[in-house]
């Protein structure tokens, strides 16, 4: 199964295609680069669109006095609830204190405390001030910032920008060898063409946009994990989407991308309290208010539904240096009517991050030979059932590093696609019209808290969108289109995980089953055809 598209009228070609401009699809340039291997950067809007830049706290890594990436070990396995990969997690921890200094090599700015050291905080989950930041709280646009002037300097990168990666092409083999892009442009490159390739990294981020109320950007439609689902790729861990739990609350109307309040705000003394002026953390979990993200957006959850209330308070009043040390979460506040250092901020849990996406080993590979996957988009694993907050720019780091050394060790030589159907009746499209009553039923039934009941209503809605086909094909209709794969593996994946673990979290079933100490892994066929297993945690 393809999307519907246009026949291609151009090819370019690279070494390697990386699909994506956020941390991961950066790094892995970077370091195919450092390989000598010519590389084809393609970005769906412009280059620093993504999600990298929104990061506010920052980056976790080992680096503070006493602290050990066993320690970080420990932190993370308990944030992913029983279901890490343990060689993933080891690999992030162990190489995540290298990975960072390589990035300030490369340039990029952290935050300094006054005896002149790197600055660490802490952030729900971390039993040490482990968290790198730059700008007080604009950790990724610095990231962004140092790696995007590398990229840009070296002219063994093409970047093409506003093109959404359609589609891979195969060789007759099966292998991976290039994919259909759609250019918004002018000239040789507009419209579909083709970018033939040794291998395809696919680094697009995250898929917040299947919820109506998400902190990521517009563009984060789940592109790439749509992508090697069809391709044939595995899935592995879709129903773990975590709900960041402060986000700034401004109208239950408001859709799309909204303020984060990082949870950085809390590790420098930030509490929640409920409408009533309760703080409500202590004695629900040992670290109260810095527990992982998981448990804390549970409570304000509960809290909410308890008080009738559609928010919760952070009360950050304590922070003598707020404007300082947060001033993008000082200036979001402001622009909302609201003064973070005189007055409590609103705020309520909304989705953050796909703790799962595309199966890879420990060097990206998908199950799909010549494509890998980074970033966000991948799942190696590292994340378990609940991301211990701030190691997503450390997996982009790590995993980039690792990929473009497989890359160059051992993909072969380029080869030739066998040609793709442009027949309408192999291909889909939906139409763009079903986007918001497909973010809000996800909303409703798939969401911080789901039933057998809630989902299969979901699978029942979407089911129906289904039919509204498009015969257009533009990127919203691809976006749409991707969004509704991913919306009905996470209702699969959700309905079948009877148990609450992490940030998947059932009514029906409200404990943690030893049983469920599985990993749920999703194809999809080129018929349209759903496959599910069950896996046992390495
Ligand atoms: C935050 O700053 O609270 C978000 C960090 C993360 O998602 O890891």
């Amino acid at each position: 199964m393809k999307l519907l598209a246009g026949v291609p009228g151009w090819t370019v070609n690279a070494d390697v295609i990386v699909i994506g401009s956020g941390v991961a699809g950066l790094t892995t340039a970077l370091n195919l680069r450092a390989n000598n291997l010519s590389v084809l950067l393609v970005t769906k809007a412009r280059i620093d669109a993504g999600s990298t830049k929104w990061a506010q706290g920052g980056i976790a890594a080992a680096l503070g006095p006493g602290d050990t990436p066993d320690q970080h070990k420990k932190d993370t396995l308990i944030a992913g609830a029983g279901l890490c990969d343990s060689e993933a997690v080891d690999i992030l921890v162990t190489e995540g204190p290298e990975a960072v200094r390589k990035l300030i090599a490369r340039g990029a700015v952290f935050d300094k405390s006054d005896t002149g050291e790197i600055a660490l905080t802490r952030e729900g989950g971390h039993l040490r001030n482990r968290i790198l930041h730059a700008g007080g709280d604009a950790t990724g646009a610095e990231v962004s910032r140092a790696l995007l002037a590398a990229v840009q300097g070296d002219d063994g990168i093409e970047v093409i920008e506003n093109a959404l990666a359609i589609d891979v092409l195969k060789n007759a083999e099966g292998r991976v060898c290039g994919a259909t892009i759609h250019v918004i442009g002018a000239g040789s490159r507009d419209g579909v063409g083709r970018a033939l390739a040794r291998a395809v990294v696919i680094a697009t981020g995250g898929l917040g946009q299947v919820y109506s109320q998400t902190t990521n950007p517009s563009v984060s439609t789940g592109d790439g994990v749509a992508l090697a689902l069809r391709a044939g790729a595995k899935i592995a861990d879709v129903e773990f989407i975590q709900f960041h739990p402060t986000v700034l609350w401004r109208e239950l109307s408001e859709s799309g991308q909204q303020p984060l309040i990082s949870e950085a705000v809390r590790g420098e003394g930030g509490v929640l309290v409920n409408i009533k002026g309760e703080r409500f953390m202590q004695g629900k979990h040992p670290q109260a208010d810095l527990a992982p993200r998981d448990i804390v957006a549970k409570e304000i959850f509960r809290q909410m539904a308890e008080t009738n209330s559609p928010h919760v308070w952070l009360d950050a009043r304590k922070i003598a240096d707020f404007k300082e040390r947060f001033p993008t979460i000082y200036a979001s506040c402001i622009s909302n009517g609201i003064d973070p250092t005189t007055e409590m901020i609103p705020v309520s849990p909304a989705s953050h991050y796909a703790s799962g996406g595309v199966l890879v080993n420990m060097v990206g590979e998908t199950s799909v030979p010549g494509l890998y996957a980074c970033g966000e988009t991948a799942c190696t694993g590292a994340h378990g059932a609940n991301r211990l907050a701030s190691n997503s720019l450390l997996e982009g780091l790590v995993f980039g590093t690792r990929i473009s050394g497989d890359i160059a060790a051992h993909v072969p030589p380029q080869t030739q696609p066998v040609e793709i159907s442009t027949d309408s009746n192999s291909n889909f499209l939906l139409d763009p019209a079903i986007k918001s009553e497909l973010q809000s039923t996800m909303s409703k039934g798939a969401g911080v808290m789901r039933s057998k009941e809630s989902l299969e209503e979901t699978l029942r809605v979407l089911e129906k969108l289904s039919k509204k086909a498009s015969t257009t094909p533009c990127i919203e209709a691809w976006e749409i289109s991707n969004l509704y794969l991913l919306a009905v593996a996470i209702v699969h994946a959700a309905l079948e995980r009877t148990e609450s673990r992490g940030s998947h979290w059932r009514s029906d079933f409200p404990t943690t089953s030893a049983n469920w100490s599985k990993r749920i892994i999703q194809s999809y066929s080129n018929t349209g055809k759903w496959e599910l297993e069950t896996v046992e945690v390495k």
